[in-house]
């Protein structure tokens, strides 16, 4: 029998079913809340709300657990690629050696974007943001590649279209933005060493594939390619819930992840660690300045609103750059600086107390920097790791019987009814 809460409100109980989760996790129902008692629910910033159910990605945020369709994602970070995760993500298994091999050929395939593209990268003015050029350029594929009628075919086609073309816009844009020439990718490279080769190779320098470089890459996208209901997932299911095409929902994702509370924190926690080594003053300092309720002022890359314990993918992204640093004998002052940091915040009472850890962002610049990816170039770096997640989800939500135009209420709290005054008696 199922599950049900009560709510007593004016004399009149309403029964509210309770639904629970494949990990014991439970929620009550209210989507009939408002016909039956004409009340609506109120949560700012949503942290009590579900916003639906969703087999793809399970996360505990008092355990600090994180899995893709089941798997833990410390097992696909060791065992897996990032083109495996993204297919486990989309389709919801693990490709046979025979899908792998298909779904690479599509990849390939579809890892050209049409040359008349080039042209929108040489209007943008300089200094723009490549996440703004990205969304925009995301956007502007639909002009190129219309959609297509079967969802089989939106699967098999946009989704790998997206997926592979994501990567070469990307190291287009950089390209581009140091007035170099555009990199074409290969046949011959994997996901990864394609793009690696896309953005760094140039006819006077020929780049030279580290293969250490392109597993810590591998593993930075594995880390990056889900996270249930974060804030630009919901934009990219809330944007799609109007039937949009995939090509805007993923733009509007995008946008979403550029602000630095969300995907932009990676760039601004190296930005963070720079201004404190620009303005002389200690660590201590800052970290006061973070507690201090006046002072705007928080420590980048620390805090989640779901993780109340050490964020799981901060943990081996930490462990990879002691690991990708050492081998590459590149001694980083960021990194020490950032344990440093680490360090003294875990230990004051305000950090324990808030439940405060180092989430994903806080050392993944450092390892984007020992790639030798330009800091804003971080967040489109976060992108194209979420890409698989983003799709995965959008296919889910048009998947579902009960997926409905995402439209929530208010309580207005504005001026009650009055007249129109005209502008000489005001
Ligand atoms: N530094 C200092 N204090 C902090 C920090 C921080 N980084 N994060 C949270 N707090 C404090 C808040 O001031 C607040 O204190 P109070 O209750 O005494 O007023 C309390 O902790 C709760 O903070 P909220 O902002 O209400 O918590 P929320 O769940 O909304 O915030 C967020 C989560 C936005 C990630 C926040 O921790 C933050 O701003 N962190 C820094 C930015 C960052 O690293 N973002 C990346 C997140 S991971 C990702 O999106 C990929």
């Amino acid at each position: 029998m199922t599950e049900a809460a009560t709510l007593t409100y004016q004399g009149k109980t309403y029964e509210l079913p309770v639904i629970e989760g494949t990990e014991g996790e439970k929620g009550i129902d209210i989507s009939r809340l408002r016909q039956t008692s004409g009340l609506i629910t109120l949560d700012s910033g949503y942290a009590n709300t579900g916003s639906c159910t969703s087999a793809i990605t399970f996360m505990d945020g008092e355990k600090g657990i994180l899995r893709y369709r089941g798997i833990p994602v410390e097992q696909l970070a060791r065992h897996s690629s990032f083109r495996e995760t993204a297919y486990l993500l989309v389709r919801g298994s693990l490709p046979t050696r025979k899908e792998l091999n298909r779904f690479s050929v599509l990849l390939n395939d579809a890892s050209l974007v049409h040359e008349d593209m080039k042209v929108f990268y040489q209007n943008f003015p300089k200094g723009s943001h490549p996440m703004g050029i990205l969304s925009s350029m995301v956007n502007a594929l639909r002009s190129f590649y219309p959609e297509l009628q079967t969802m089989e075919e939106e699967i098999d086609i946009t989704v790998t279209r997206l997926l592979s073309k994501v990567r070469t816009l990307a190291a287009m844009s950089y390209k581009m933005s140091r007035g170099h020439t555009v990199v074409y990718p290969r046949p011959d490279l994997s996901y990864c060493a394609n793009f690696l080769n896309m953005m760094f190779d140039s006819p006077v320098k020929p780049y030279e594939i580290d293969e250490d470089l392109v597993e810590a890459l591998n593993v930075f996208w594995i880390l990056h390619a889900d996270h249930e209901q974060n804030c630009s997932t919901s934009a990219v299911r809330m944007v799609g819930s109007g039937r949009v095409n995939l090509y805007a929902a993923i733009s509007a994702g995008i946008a979403a992840l550029w602000g630095p509370l969300h995907g932009g924190a990676n760039q601004a926690v190296v930005e963070m660690l720079q201004d404190i080594t620009a303005s002389g003053k200690s660590m201590q300092h800052y970290i006061e300045r973070a507690k201090d309720r006046q002072d705007p002022f928080r420590l980048m890359g620390f805090g989640h609103r779901v993780y109340k314990t050490y964020d799981p993918r901060a943990k081996i992204i930490k462990v990879m750059c002691d690991r990708v640093l050492d081998k590459l004998k590149i001694s980083d002052p960021l990194l020490d600086m950032a344990k440093e940091m680490e360090e003294i915040a875990l230990r004051d009472d305000y950090f324990i107390e808030h439940n405060l850890y180092p989430n994903v962002d806080f050392y993944s610049g450092i390892i984007l920097r020992a790639i030798g990816i330009p800091t804003n170039m971080f967040t489109v770096m976060f992108a194209i790791g979420r890409l698989p997640g983003w799709i995965a989800q959008w296919k889910e939500s048009m998947d579902d019987p009960q997926w409905k135009l995402c439209r929530p209420r208010q309580i207005y709290v504005g001026p009650a009814e009055r007249d129109y005054t005209p502008v000489d008696q005001r």
